[in-house]
């Protein structure tokens, strides 16, 4: 059964493009054995990371970001200045403002764009895939390019074992645009948010609830705060609970998945998903071993991956699915796109 549109649409929004980049930096788990009370049995057992890419000192989100819209608008065939929407999302921005999506416009030299950031963390590429297009089925717009681009490590306490084993740096994009005479493209979305949950994954300090100061860089609130276990526990039955609607609304089988591209945090939350939601072993799509967690990063640098390795046929099946801080979650079918 063809995927269903969440509004009846005679253009349904396609991917045209996607595009990665990952900084070239590699950092092993042996490297983080000489730098915190760690070790790679410990790291590889828990979570399936191996290595994670760190960036150069001087590249900051929007330079990953540049590089991943780069190869996203040259495969979906248009040119950088027939983009009407740039939306970047992150969670460790360039700067509070302007937005890390202003400066990608104008490197990417995007004149017709408007550019904005979207904050929700790891969900960050679902949420902005979905804004995205919704915008464009408002007819206003006809393509947009959606980034999900994160420089972890500068948001990492280097010394907190707990957490500097987990993330990566990179970035993801997709463009998409209103697509005339196609079949498939974007089809049911789910996002959610439980903004009480936010403490147990968070970087409480240098926003305007604690601003920066001695205080804040002593205690190292500015760096990432989490509750393991208890994300742990939230991402599994959100991204299953997720998937399981989303199937019905599309009144799909877990079969008839060609590809699930999870948000790459843990290969053992992979694995509790991959269960509950009944899909195969060789339909979820995996690279947390080589990237760890990206956040925002992860689903788009996948299905760039997956794409590029020639994972996709035209009408194949695919669920992206995401969990972050905040809460936040969402969950996204499509049908890849069938020649025209
Ligand atoms: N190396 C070695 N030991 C470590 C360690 C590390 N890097 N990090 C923690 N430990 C220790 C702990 O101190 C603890 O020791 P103790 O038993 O002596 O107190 C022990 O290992 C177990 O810690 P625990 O936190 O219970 O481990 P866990 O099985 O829950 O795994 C995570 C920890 C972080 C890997 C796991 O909770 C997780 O992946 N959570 C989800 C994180 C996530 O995906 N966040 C992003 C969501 S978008």
């Amino acid at each position: 059964m063809p995927v269903k549109p969440t509004k009846d649409l005679d253009m349904p929004i396609q991917i045209l493009g996607t595009g990665s980049y990952t900084p070239e930096k590699v950092l092993t788990n042996q490297d983080l054995e000489k730098m915190v009370e760690t070790n790679d049995e410990w790291i590889t057992t828990r979570t399936g990371i191996r290595e994670r890419r760190i960036a150069a000192e001087d590249q900051a989100t929007s330079d990953l970001a540049l590089e991943a819209a780069k190869n996203a608008v040259d495969a979906s065939g248009l040119g950088a200045e027939e983009l009407d929407v740039i939306l970047v999302a992150t969670c460790s921005p360039d700067m509070f403002f302007p937005s890390t999506a202003t400066i990608v416009q104008d490197q990417l030299g995007a004149k017709k764009a408007f550019a904005m950031d979207l904050s929700a963390a790891c969900s960050g590429f679902i949420y902005g895939l979905e804004v995205a297009r919704n915008l464009l089925e408002s007819g206003r717009y006809q393509n947009a390019l959606v980034i999900g681009a994160e420089k972890m490590s500068s948001v990492i306490d280097w010394e907190d074992r707990t957490t500097c084993i987990l993330f990566g740096d990179g970035a993801g994009a997709a463009v998409i645009s209103r697509e005339e005479n196609s079949s498939g493209g974007l089809g049911p979305c789910e996002l959610g948010a439980n903004g009480a949950l936010g403490h147990l994954l968070c970087i409480p300090g240098g926003g305007s609830r604690k601003p920066l100061s001695e205080e804040v860089l002593a205690e190292k609130s500015h760096t990432i705060e989490m509750a393991g276990q208890e994300v742990f526990k939230h991402a599994v039955t959100s991204m299953t609970r997720t998937a399981k609607r989303l199937l019905k609304e599309a009144e799909w089988a877990p079969e008839d998945l060609a590809l699930v591209i999870p948000h790459q945090a843990n290969q053992r939350i992979l694995e509790a998903i991959r269960s509950r939601v009944g899909v195969e072993k060789d339909r979820v799509f995996v690279n947390v071993d080589k990237y760890g967690n990206t956040s925002a990063a992860s689903i788009g640098i996948a299905l760039d991956e997956a794409v590029r390795q020639g994972g996709l046929k035209p009408g194949d099946k695919v669920m992206l699915l995401a969990f972050g801080a905040g809460f936040t979650w969402g969950g996204l079918l499509l049908e890849w796109r069938s020649p025209v």
